[in-house]
């Protein structure tokens, strides 16, 4: 199987082997394509086929293993029935595993209630209503996009529609969540938002104001307003320059002179819970997700008020994903951040998002509220996302098991 590139390839079955490795079999996959490969494995593996499945998402190896080991810096802290794993964990890195897969947590009774074992956002989640005008001065929300659509010429030269007339909006201090499989036209309408991409029609307002005239009559300030996370930073980041140096450059771009530098450095670098020391290291030194941490430093940096997180999480482990949201979920309530936030997996989306928007085939097919739209979906295709979503199959350990 071709792991890295996460595409399925059914070679090494063809070629009728004893055992089979499926490394992190799922990983880059949408859920529903996700199902499909869960599916093909778990037939595979009732005929006398032995199997090692390699994957950071419990879910995705209890639905296969019957023997579970957990491993940490290259050991086995834990081994034994999945059902003794799960139902009964000793390690207590085993039960940080179970406590911090934001999927799980909501996994585990069909995205609902079981929050409370991950970071509660608090009053981030009140966001919006801490900045509620009063009424009848309603502000407009802080950014909205209408119809805007995007073609592309594929490969035959006849143009696609990948974003078709997808409209929302965004409240200030809350966050929007976007999930949909894969081509779905997320990132396309994440650069449109972004400003990177011009949209064939349709237009993108920032505080109800057109976002294109705001950029193009050079303002500054609205200009470094929207900044992007993106799940690989090791591609924007200069792969030469240190820590140190990324967000000194990213100060001076946001006007900050050079003499306060140093300090707003050390102050970005301790809000996103990195120490100084890591200053002098480069990108490719640091872990999936220091180097993430070093990404949300850098956005900062320009003091925006909107992050577009184009599947921040989805590259790193379980445990650091957790961090991540969490960290963000914080800056959130810190600086009343907005943001637009894109992922796969519906169990973060879940997690992270107040409102969503489900996308496929570059159209919206369902928005709202986030607990409206998972728990009592409307639209067939959600339906079927969300029933494609792994699940554990016994109870998981509850918050209070944890913190004993
Ligand atoms: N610059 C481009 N030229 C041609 N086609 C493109 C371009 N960018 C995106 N597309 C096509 O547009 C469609 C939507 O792509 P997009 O990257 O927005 O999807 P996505 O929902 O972000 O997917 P994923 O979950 O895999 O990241 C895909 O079919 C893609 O091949
Ligand atoms: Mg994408």
């Amino acid at each position: 199987m071709a792991s890295g590139s996460g595409r399925w390839s059914p070679r090494p079955i063809a070629a009728g082997p004893g055992f089979l490795i499926a490394d992190e079999p799922t990983t880059a996959l949408d859920a529903t394509v996700a199902a499909q490969v869960m599916r093909l494995l778990n037939r595979l593996k009732t005929g006398s086929m032995g199997m090692l499945v390699v994957s950071h998402d419990l879910s995705v190896v209890a639905g296969l293993a019957d023997r579970i080991a957990v491993m940490r810096d290259g050991e086995i802290v834990e081994e034994g029935s999945t059902r003794q794993v799960l139902e009964d964990p000793q390690h207590p890195y085993t039960l940080e595993l179970l406590a911090s897969i934001p999927s799980a947590a909501s996994r585990g009774t069909r995205l609902g209630g079981t929050r409370a074992v991950l970071p509660e956002r608090g009053e981030a989640r009140g966001g919006a209503l801490r900045d509620a005008p009063p009424p009848g001065t309603r502000k407009p929300p802080i950014l909205s996009a209408r119809n805007i659509t995007k073609a592309y010429p594929g490969p035959d030269r006849v143009d696609r529609t990948v974003v078709n007339s997808v409209s929302f909006s965004l409240e200030h201090g809350t966050t929007l969540g976007v999930v949909g499989e894969s081509g779905s036209g997320k990132s396309t309408a994440a650069r449109i938002v972004l400003g990177v991409e011009k949209p064939d029609s349709g237009e993108v307002l920032l505080h109800g104001a057109m976002w294109e005239d705001l950029r193009r009559s050079g303002n500054r300030t609205a200009r470094r307003s929207v900044q992007m996370i993106y799940q690989d930073p090791l591609s924007s980041f200069d792969p030469r320059h240190t820590v140190g140096r990324i967000i000194a450059e990213a100060l001076s771009a946001a006007g900050v002179p050079r003499t306060a530098r140093a300090e707003r450095t050390r102050e970005l670098l301790g809000l996103v819970r990195l120490g100084t020391d890591q200053q002098q290291r480069r990108p490719i030194e640091l872990s999936g997700g220091q180097r993430q941490r070093v990404a949300i430093a850098r956005a900062l940096a320009a003091d925006p008020e909107i992050l577009i997180c184009d599947e921040p999480v989805s590259a790193l482990d379980v445990s650091v994903q957790a961090q991540i949201l969490d960290l963000l979920a914080d800056l959130q309530q810190r600086f009343a951040l907005s943001y637009l936030f894109i992922s796969h997996d519906l169990g973060v989306i879940h997690h992270i998002a107040d409102t969503v928007l489900v996308m496929k085939d570059g159209a919206v097919v369902e928005s709202g509220p986030v607990d409206r739209v998972f728990l009592r979906p409307e639209q067939a295709y959600t339906r079927e996302l969300l029933s494609a979503i792994p699940q554990l199959p016994t109870p998981r350990p509850s918050k209070e098991q944890i913190l004993s």
